[in-house]
């Protein structure tokens, strides 16, 4: 995956030199969030799943995703913030915007943009399963490979990636890049 990326066009929203080439384009994303959306429609048969995005990382994918279920869906959003550096979650987290719906009874997909240690979703899943939820799974946009400290269950997932930190398609750095419609590496300093 690290050759042969297409080039960055200029969007106008990168300075020359922070992005390395795109790692998966708008047309992969379109087509990977269709098949996830057809999968989650089949899987949930007769159900009103609540999808719950956690912010601001993956609204962009939520609200792609939701619109790719033919399904009565519902959404909620949560944002949560790790203690650790903007590069290594500790895995100590802390609820900065928790969530409007009870779950009780409700089955619930977390809405991830990127696992990357892992430690972050843990907690999450942790947190919602003791709130009387009916399931709770995952589904997350990117997954980088071989960093997860915890074995993680994902039930859907659209990309692994190399160990490059991207932005793009909600994913940012220090706030920006969210609105580029592709994953592209980072490459400028954070
Ligand atoms: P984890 O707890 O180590 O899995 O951290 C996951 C979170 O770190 C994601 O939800 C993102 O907010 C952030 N993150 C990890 N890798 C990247 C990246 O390459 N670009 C932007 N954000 C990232
Ligand atoms: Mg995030």
């Amino acid at each position: 995956m690290d050759h042969d990326l297409p080039n960055v066009p200029s969007t106008g929203k990168a300075p020359d030199g922070e992005l390395g080439g795109i790692l998966v384009t708008e047309e992969q994303i379109a087509v990977r969030v269709r098949e996830l959306g057809a999968q989650i429609t089949e899987d949930y048969a007769g159900k009103n799943p609540l999808l719950v995005a956690v912010l601001r990382g993956a609204y962009v994918f939520m609200a792609d995703l939701a619109r790719a279920i033919d399904l009565q869906v519902e959404v909620d959003f949560m944002a949560v913030s790790s203690y650790g550096n903007s590069t290594n979650s500790s895995g100590v987290v802390r609820i900065l915007k928790d969530l409007d719906e009870d779950l009780e009874g409700r089955h619930v997909i977390v809405v991830e943009d990127i696992i990357d240690s892992g430690l972050t979703l843990s907690y999450l899943r942790r947190n919602l399963k003791n709130r009387s939820a009916a399931s709770v799974e995952v589904c997350a946009l990117l997954v980088r490979e071989g960093r997860q400290k915890v074995d993680q269950d994902l039930a859907y997932v659209g990309f692994e990636l190399p160990p490059d930190f991207v932005v793009g398609y909600g994913l940012d750095v220090s706030g920006k890049y969210r609105n580029l419609p592709f994953i592209a590496q980072f490459v400028g300093s954070a």
